[in-house]
């Protein structure tokens, strides 16, 4: 087992063991994942695939519905003879396929969740948070209608987002916070339809008393996540690993606060089985606040000790004119809710979790699809 495959298994482990009483609960029976093929996908469908070797008489189903908008990616299509794993290629914003099954949970992650690509393609943006949820929602409210099984439980990833560029007082910042968002500015069709997928949320919860829950990610890093992605840590890790300066693309004093993605899917299925109809929970950790410039001097430190890198900080600027513009300044949760109500507890710590990132980065650095 090479480095990098030795982390995934063991985040693999650190997920579920930390949800022994979750997964357990979820055994024998069905998930659909929209998005599936992405980041988050990544450790969602291996973590309740590692569940069932070690839980084979009640193994959990997985069904993946994506549009496979940026390819099909290697570690997807090596899963696919797994007799527990459903590949589907559906674009959510469609109707759903006519033979659509009554699945026990759903997942809601399909959006497109990269700034660089969501400000490329913002009309899909908004129908995949909006009209994808949509079609989700009512075919939920039609199972009981028609007295069909019920759904068990339902998951929209929302985003942090949606608070914007929260206000000094506002940070830590608690899931009562407002916001201060843009409706028209160039990150508006994801904060926005965030937002209205949210409110379609909490109405289809109360109005029709169905298990609906939100999670708002806060910045998510680790295994997984395409370095072509075009987020800050693997465009950090992109150049390290080709041996040259990192290039912040910003002045480097914006914060934020990054979880580690086995504490985040920890969060996140925790919220889908434990959590309160109607309500959202942040996902993240209040602490380090780092600014960019620390996570990239840091980044220098820890490629320098794990590969020999020589390279240096320095500015840029984005080909994106619209790069930092109504970029929040600073980004941090307050995950009070989470800890009590689901005992989300995230542990990994920042250095720990970039060295992990780096040492998979190094094994991975193609993209395994092609960009649209
Ligand atoms: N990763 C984070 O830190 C983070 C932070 C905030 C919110 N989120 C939210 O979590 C969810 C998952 O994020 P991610 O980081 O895995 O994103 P990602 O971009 O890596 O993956 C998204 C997946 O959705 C699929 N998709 C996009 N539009 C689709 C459509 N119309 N029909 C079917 N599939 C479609 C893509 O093909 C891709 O496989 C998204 O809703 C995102 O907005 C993530």
């Amino acid at each position: 087992m090479n480095d990098a495959t030795q982390i995934v298994t063991e985040d693999l482990d650190t997920i579920c063991h930390a949800l022994a009483a979750e997964l357990t609960h979820m055994a024998g029976k069905s998930v659909m994942i929209t998005g599936g093929a992405g980041f988050l996908g990544y450790y969602l469908v291996q973590s309740l695939l590692h569940f069932n070797t070690r839980s084979p008489s009640t193994p959990i189903s997985v069904s993946v519905y994506d549009n496979f908008s940026r390819g099909l990616p290697d570690w997807l299509n090596n899963l696919s003879g797994n007799p527990h794993l459903k590949l589907v290629k559906h674009d959510i914003t469609h109707p759903l396929p006519a033979d659509f099954p009554d699945f026990d949970f759903i997942i809601h992650a399909a959006s497109i969740a990269s700034p660089i690509y969501y400000r490329k393609h913002p009309i899909e943006t908004m129908d995949a948070n909006v009209n994808g949820l949509r079609q989700l929602l009512d075919h939920c409210l039609e199972r009981v209608r028609t007295g069909r099984k019920p759904i068990e439980g339902f998951l929209f990833y929302s985003t942090s987002e949606i608070y914007g560029d929260p206000t000094p007082e506002n940070i830590p910042t608690p899931e009562t916070y407002r916001g201060n968002v843009s409706c028209t500015g160039p990150r508006a069709c994801y904060d926005e339809s965030k937002r209205y997928g949210e409110t379609l949320c909490v109405n289809f919860a109360q109005v029709h008393g169905l298990p609906i829950k939100t999670a708002r990610p806060f910045n998510n890093y680790g295994p997984g996540l395409k370095i072509t992605d075009g987020r800050v840590l693997p465009d950090m890790a992109r150049d390290i690993l080709a041996g040259r300066d990192i290039v912040m693309l910003s002045d480097g004093s914006p914060t934020r606060t990054f979880c580690y993605i086995t504490d985040a899917i920890v969060g996140y299925l925790k919220i889908l089985v434990r959590g309160r109809p109607g309500e959202a929970y942040n996902v993240g950790v209040e602490t380090p606040e780092i600014s960019m410039a620390d996570l990239a001097e840091t980044l220098v430190r820890l490629a320098a000790e794990l590969f020999g890198y020589k390279g240096h900080v320095v500015r840029g600027v984005s080909a994106d004119k619209n790069y930092l513009v109504d970029n929040p300044n600073r980004r941090c949760p307050d995950i009070r809710k989470a800890r009590s109500e689901l005992d989300f507890a995230p542990a990994t710590r920042l250095e720990d979790g970039l060295r992990r990132m780096l040492v998979w980065y190094a094994a991975n650095q193609s993209s395994g699809g092609e960009e649209k």
